[in-house]
C-alpha cells in the first residue's frame, strides 16, 4: 500500500457527496477546501494538489487554478462546466473532466415530471387537499394538458434528447432549436429560438449553461411563448433573465413554470414563493442514489487515468 507520500495530493473543492469522498480519501491524500475559503492563506501542503475535485455549482474559478501551481486536472462531480473557467484551464494546461451520460436519464424524467407537475397543477392541488379546501367543497381549477400540446425543447443534446423521447408519444409536436449541436434530431427543427417560443405550448430548457446561453429566455421570448405557455428549467438558471420571468409570471404573461435551477443558488426569488403557478425544486435534477453513485464513480475513473497516464475517459479540455 501508498504511503500518504506517495498518493498524490488533491483539493476537494467545497462540500462533496459522502460516497465520492470515501473513493477519494480511499486512493489519494485529501485537503478538502471551502468554496470561500482565502485561497491567500493555503497551507503549503494545499498548494502541492495536483487535482482538484468539486461540485457544479462551486466549479473551478480562475482564482483556485493560480492557487495551486501544481495542478494538473480538474475533475467536475457534474455535467455543467459553466461554474470552471474553461479558457484558463486551457491556457495554463490543466485538463478538466466532467460526468456526462451518467445523468442524462434522471435529469430528463425530472423534467418530464416538472412539465407533468407544473401543467396539471399538482402541487398546488396538494395544498388545497392539506389545508382542508377540498373537504370545504373547493374544486380544483381546470388545467391544460400535455397530451396533444407542442413542446418546444431549447437545447436538444443528451439531455434534451432524452426528455423528448419519454414525450413522443404524449406531445402533439416536438420541435426544437439549437445553438450549436447537430440539427438531425427526428423532430421539427425551428431556426430562431423567439419563433419556438412562440410555436411551443411548452418550452423546456434544457440547453447547457455558461456565458453564450445566458439570458437566453428573455422577457421577448417568454411574450412569445404567451399567456398560456408554460416553461420549464432544468438546465441553469442564467440561461433565463429571472427578473423578467419574475415580471412575466406576476403579470400573468406567461401561465407558469416549473423550475430546478436558478441564477443565484440557493437563493430563490422571493416572489416566487408565492405563486401557486410555480414549482420549486432545489437543483435535485441528478440527485438519485444510482447517479450521483454513478457520477462519483466517473470521476474516480477520470483520476486514476489521469495518474495511471491514460486517456481521460470524459475530458472537456
Ligand atoms: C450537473 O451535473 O451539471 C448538475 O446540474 C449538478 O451541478
Amino acid at each position: 500500500t501508498m504511503t500518504d507520500n506517495q498518493r498524490p495530493a488533491i483539493v476537494a473543492y467545497g462540500p462533496l457527496y459522502p460516497y465520492l469522498m470515501q473513493q477519494l480519501e480511499a486512493r489519494f491524500t485529501v485537503h478538502a477546501v471551502a468554496a470561500d475559503a482565502d485561497l491567500d492563506a493555503l497551507p503549503a501542503k494545499v498548494r502541492g494538489a495536483r487535482a482538484l475535485v468539486s461540485f457544479g455549482s462551486v466549479g473551478a474559478p480562475a482564482a483556485i487554478m493560480d492557487a495551486l501551481p501544481a495542478l494538473e486536472i480538474v475533475a467536475l462531480f457534474s455535467v455543467g462546466y459553466d461554474k470552471v473557467d474553461v479558457d484558463h484551464a486551457r491556457a495554463k494546461g490543466i485538463r478538466v473532466t466532467n460526468t456526462p451520460d451518467v445523468l442524462t436519464d434522471d435529469v430528463a424524467d425530472l423534467a418530464v415530471g416538472l412539465l407533468y407537475a407544473t401543467v396539471r397543477n399538482i402541487p398546488a392541488n396538494d395544498r388545497l387537499v392539506r389545508a382542508g379546501d377540498w373537504a370545504r367543497g373547493k374544486k380544483p381549477p381546470l388545467s391544460a394538458r400535455v397530451t396533444g400540446s407542442r413542446i418546444g425543447i431549447l437545447g436538444l443534446g443528451r439531455i434534451g434528447r432524452a426528455i423528448a423521447w419519454r414525450l413522443e408519444r404524449q406531445a402533439g409536436e416536438i420541435l426544437y432549436h439549437n445553438r450549436s449541436e447537430a440539427k438531425d434530431a427526428p423532430y421539427r427543427y425551428v431556426a430562431d429560438a423567439i419563433d419556438l417560443a412562440r410555436q411551443s405550448d411548452m418550452l423546456i430548457v434544457a440547453t447547457s449553461g455558461g456565458p453564450e446561453a445566458a439570458g437566453l429566455v428573455d422577457a421577448a421570448m417568454l411574450d412569445a411563448l404567451g399567456p398560456q405557455g408554460v416553461i420549464v428549467n432544468i438546465s441553469r438558471g442564467s440561461v433565463i433573465d429571472e427578473d423578467a420571468l419574475v415580471a412575466a409570471l406576476a403579470d400573468g404573461r406567461i401561465a407558469g413554470a416549473g423550475l430546478d435551477v436558478f441564477a443565484h443558488e440557493p437563493h430563490v426569488p422571493p416572489a416566487l414563493l408565492a405563486m401557486d403557478q410555480v414549482v420549486l425544486q432545489p437543483h435535485q435534477g441528478s440527485a438519485t442514489v444510482h447517479t450521483r453513485a454513478a457520477m462519483a464513480d466517473l470521476v474516480i475513473a477520470n483520476l486514476d487515468a489521469w495518474f495511471a497516464g491514460e486517456a481521460l475517459p470524459t475530458p472537456v479540455v
